[in-house]
Order: C-alpha cells, then sequence, then structure tokens
C-alpha cells in the first residue's frame, strides 16, 4: 500500500504527522506492508489533511483527513489500491481530475505535491534538472537570451525584466558576483514561495544555478524568513544532497564551472523583503533600506553586482530552459508573460494556491476556483497584492489580471496573493490597519514613512471620529489624500510608497465606511 501524507507546514499545522502516525499503527496492527511517501501540498488548502492513495487509476485523493478518519479510511484505502474503488464521505476521485486542479495550468507548480521533495530520484524522473543541463550546454548570451525572450518579469511584486537584470549583473565590470533568493515572503495570503521550498527544493536550485552561470557567479544565497523553519530545514538538506550529487558546488553539472549555495534566515522584520534592507540584513547589519541608486544589480551583496530574485522567478527559469523560451512566452496576455501562482486567501471557501496564464480575472479565481466566501455572505472587497495592494471592489473584478492592466486601475498584482472580505469588513478599520502597519514595520529611514504613518492612524480615528461633524470630517479627508499624496511621492521604498494603495481604495471604493456619502470614484 503506498500512501501520499504532505509534509508541507499547511499540512502539517492541521495534523497531517498525527494522521502518518495512525496509517502507520493501523498498518502495524494489520500486518500490511505501507510506503508514506511524505510529498509537498497539492495546493488545495481546505482539503488538507490530503492524503492520496496509489491504484491503478493513479493517485486517489481523501480529504480532508483528521486522525480520527483513519479506521473508517483504511478499508477503502486498501479496496482503492486494489482497484476497486472505494465509497467514503472523504474521497474525493483521482487527484488529477479534481476540477480546481485539473483546471490549472501549472508549470512552476507542476511537481509539487507530486513528488517526494528530497528526493533526488523522483526529482530527476519528472524532468528535473532538464532546464539547468540546457543551460550547460550554452554559453551565457543564450541564457540570458531565453530568459529575455521568455518574457518573464520579477514575481517578487516588481515585474521588472529578469532578463535585462540578468544581463545588467552578467556585464557589471568585477570578478565577485553572487546570485540572492528573496524568500522573505511577507505579504499577507502568501504561500508560494514556501510551498515551492517546502515541496520541490530542487527547482529554486536549479532555477539559481541557471542564473549563476549566466552572470558568472560562484555563490548563492536563499534569504528565507524566520516564521519558514521548515522551508529552512528542507532547503538545507536539498542544497546539501544536490551538492553531494555534482547539480551544485566545485563542477555545476559537469560544466567545470563552481555554485556554492547557502541558507540564511531573517529575524521576523517585513522591510527585510524589501531587496536592499534584505542585503543589509544577509551582510550581518539591521535591516535598513539603502537609497537607490546604486542599484544591487551592480552593487549588491558586499558591494558587488548580485542577482536578486524572488523564489517564484528563479523556479520560473528552468521551465525556460527546458522547453523553449516561445513555450513560456506564449502563456498569458500583454506584455505579461507565463503563469502566476495565485494563492486564494482570507474568507474564501476554496483557499490554496491556483498556477494560471495572467489574463484570468478576479472574479473567475473568487467564484471558479475559491467557490465564494467561507462564510457563505457576499464578497465586499478584495486585496490583491498584499498588503500594500488595493482593495478592490466588485466593479473591477473583471479586470485581466495583468501587471498593466492592473496598474491602469491603480492596483498591483504584486506576488499573486488575494485576500477575501466579506460584506461585514470595515474599510475604514482596514485603511487604518494599512497605516498602523506601515507604522510598525517602517524601517524608519525616511519621513514620509516613518512618521507618515502614525500621522496617518490618528487622521484616520479623526476622520471616522466626526462622522457627524461634517466641517471636522471634509478636513480630515483632505488631510489624509494629502498625507497620502507625499508618501506615495516622498518615500524611499514601497513600504511607505505603496501604503495609500489599500487606503485610498478603501476611501475611493466604501466611502460609507468612512461616514462618506458615495461618490463617483475617481
Ligand atoms: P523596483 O521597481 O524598485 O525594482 C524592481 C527590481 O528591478 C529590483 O530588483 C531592482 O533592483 C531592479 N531594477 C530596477 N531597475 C533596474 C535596472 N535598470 N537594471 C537592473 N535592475 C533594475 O521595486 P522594489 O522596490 O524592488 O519592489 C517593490 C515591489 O515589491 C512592490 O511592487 C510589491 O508588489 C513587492 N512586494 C513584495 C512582497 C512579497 O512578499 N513578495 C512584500 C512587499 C512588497
Ligand atoms: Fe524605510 Fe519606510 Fe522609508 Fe522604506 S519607505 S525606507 S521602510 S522609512
Amino acid at each position: 500500500l503506498t500512501l501520499y501524507v504532505p509534509r508541507d507546514s499547511a499540512a502539517l499545522a492541521v495534523g497531517a504527522d498525527a494522521v502518518v502516525d495512525a496509517l502507520r499503527a493501523q498498518a502495524a496492527a494489520t500486518g500490511t506492508e505501507l510506503t508514506v511517501v511524505r510529498n509537498g501540498s497539492r495546493g488545495l488548502l481546505w482539503l488538507e489533511v490530503l492524503l492520496e492513495v496509489a491504484t491503478p487509476q493513479g493517485r486517489v485523493a481523501y480529504g480532508p483527513v483528521s486522525a480520527e478518519d483513519v479506521p473508517t479510511l483504511w478499508p477503502v484505502l486498501l479496496a482503492d489500491a486494489a482497484g476497486q474503488g472505494g465509497s467514503h464521505p472523504l474521497r474525493q476521485g483521482v487527484t488529477e481530475q479534481i476540477p480546481y486542479l485539473a483546471r490549472q495550468e501549472r508549470l512552476t507548480f507542476a511537481r509539487v505535491g507530486v513528488t517526494d521533495p528530497l528526493s533526488l530520484g523522483d526529482y530527476a524522473a519528472h524532468e528535473g534538472w532538464a532546464g539547468l543541463k540546457a543551460a550547460v550546454a550554452q554559453d551565457s548570451a543564450a541564457i540570458l537570451q531565453a530568459v529575455t525572450h521568455s518574457g518573464l518579469r520579477g514575481r517578487g511584486g516588481a515585474a521588472f525584466p529578469a532578463g535585462i537584470k540578468w544581463r545588467t549583473v552578467a556585464q557589471a565590470p568585477g570578478s565577485i558576483k553572487y546570485v540572492v533568493c528573496n524568500a522573505d515572503e511577507g505579504d499577507s495570503g502568501t504561500f508560494a514561495d514556501r510551498m515551492v521550498m517546502e515541496g520541490d527544493p530542487y527547482l529554486l536550485i536549479e532555477g539559481m544555478a541557471i542564473a549563476a552561470l549566466a552572470v558568472g557567479a560562484e555563490q548563492g544565497f536563499i534569504y528565507v524568513r524566520s516564521e519558514y523553519p521548515q522551508a529552512v530545514a528542507v532547503l538545507a538538506e536539498a542544497i546539501e544532497r544536490a551538492t553531494q550529487a555534482g547539480w551544485i558546488g566545485a563542477n555545476v553539472a559537469g560544466s567545470g564551472k563552481r555554485f556554492d549555495l547557502q541558507v540564511r534566515m531573517g529575524a521576523g522584520s517585513y522591510v527585510c523583503g524589501e531587496e536592499t534592507a534584505m542585503l543589509e540584513s544577509l551582510e550581518g547589519r539591521r535591516g535598513i533600506v539603502r537609497a537607490k541608486p546604486p542599484l544591487p544589480a551592480l552593487q549588491g551583496l558586499f558591494g558587488q553586482p548580485t542577482v536578486i530574485n524572488n523564489v517564484l522567478t528563479f523556479a520560473a527559469v528552468p521551465t525556460i530552459l527546458a522547453r523553449g523560451a516561445d513555450f513560456y512566452r506564449h502563456y498569458g496576455v500583454g506584455r505579461s508573460h507565463g503563469t502566476l501562482p495565485f494563492q486564494l486567501a482570507g474568507n474564501i471557501r476554496h483557499g490554496g494556491l491556483v498556477e494560471k496564464a495572467f489574463g484570468l480575472t478576479l472574479r473567475e479565481l473568487l467564484d471558479g476556483f475559491g467557490g465564494g466566501t467561507r462564510s457563505g455572505r457576499p464578497i465586499k472587497a478584495v486585496q490583491v497584492g498584499g498588503p500594500l495592494g488595493a482593495y478592490l471592489s466588485e466593479s473591477q473584478w473583471d479586470v485581466p489580471l495583468d501587471y498593466e492592466a492592473y496598474a491602469a486601475i491603480g492596483a498591483v498584482v504584486g506576488h499573486g496573493g488575494i485576500v477575501v472580505h466579506d460584506d461585514t469588513a470595515d474599510l475604514a478599520a482596514l485603511a487604518r490597519y494599512a497605516m498602523e502597519f506601515c507604522a510598525l514595520e517602517s524601517c524608519g529611514k525616511c519621513t514620509p514613512c516613518r512618521i507618515g504613518s502614525t500621522r496617518g492612524v490618528e487622521v484616520i480615528d479623526r476622520l471616522v471620529a466626526n462622522r457627524a461633524n461634517p466641517q471636522v470630517h471634509e478636513q480630515q479627508v483632505t488631510l489624509l489624500r494629502d498625507l497620502c499624496d507625499t508618501m506615495l511621492g516622498g518615500s524611499l521604498c514601497a513600504m511607505g510608497g505603496m501604503t495609500p494603495y489599500p487606503v485610498l481604495s478603501a476611501l475611493n471604493h466604501y466611502p460609507a465606511d468612512f461616514g462618506l456619502a458615495p461618490a463617483p470614484v475617481a
């Protein structure tokens, strides 16, 4: 009997280890030979713990399973494994045919949940290292050309073309160059980076090794947030195994080039996800934002040219090298090429990971995948792109999810995090929270953010307290807009510079929550 139980944090949090213990106890009691593969998560988070059984028809899923379900499940699992089908309230059918999965376009997440994350054999058997092998057979210029032509843009949120960034580093003078992966995934409602690191770590390693070959770097770092101890442990083990096997280290995939990789853990600061604050932290200092220029691509880690990309950016690269830039470029719309792993969170019935090509709409994600709210109440507001992203009202849910279309409506796609609120949400309170969050997380380097965020909380408090006093109320609205203007234009980084997005979108689209009469949206 071969079973699959995820070792992903999301599954562990809801008792995956207890399920495995119960399965092993059952196997021992019945004398059944049992193999349990600890795979990554399929990303159907409302079904975790998602237990799969190998059957002649493919893997069949059961979920959400708890340890208490195991005794009643056991005979059904055995019947399934023997190809006799089975009937159980938790039975979801053949995993790959569950509509939530079947309707996705999984390129980056093709292996996540399928393979044993640390098995080099499993990775190689599922097209692993094909991108690195292709890269080794090319020169740096050809790799750069492929990444540029694919249209891949930075998946951390800023969407800067990866090929241009890599080329800048490759052409920068200096013999020491670095590749740094930003895995300080701090956006609310996001977990895609974590799922890759825990569920398919060799993919990230492969993408970083390709970047190193492209720019001529011999050392790389993965900066992981401290809240991800499981990801850190999996990565450390994966790096060790990949090095032993010769995929990285002294002779990268037989190329004669060196690339060593290390994991570094953050210390719980949101702003350390900002690339220059992250570099400070990596160098052993407090995470304070550096002024740009100089760009990290020219003077980054320890003052050397450095490629910094998010986990999902590196993780997209092996597919591009293995299948060709045209294959990847063909997905998406406009200038947003490829796929984005969207993350559905908050008050949503079917929260999880949905990888789709750019161009689908928020409504398709919310209704088609998410199935509406978990509370069963109507959706009121959706924050896209993390805590610094705008709140989108229903009138905007049909805008295609692509970087430019979102920018045109004053919103951001960001890292693909989507947090849903039902009609009990108070958008004035959420706007206040945005300012409060900024005040808490500000690195303190520039005034609009350090002081503006605290003043922002006060202004929103006064605004809400004076609903019945039109004159004071109007003054505070003017003040709030003015303050947002200053923060937008005068902040050194996105922390202060984007906090106005949630605040202004809340004010513009939900004026009643601020005690204002509905007005035409600017
Ligand atoms: P940015 O637009 O300043 O830079 C984007 C990237 O391109 C940087 O790596 C920068 O160094 C590089 N770059 C810019 N011009 C370049 C050039 N001419 N040559 C080579 N490289 C160049 O944006 P920033 O401040 O790095 O990121 C802001 C974004 O971060 C926001 O849009 C937000 O969505 C996202 N974000 C993501 C979070 C997450 O958890 N993933 C958390 C918070 C914000
Ligand atoms: Fe620091 Fe905020 Fe200024 Fe960014 S905007 S540099 S986080 S004070």
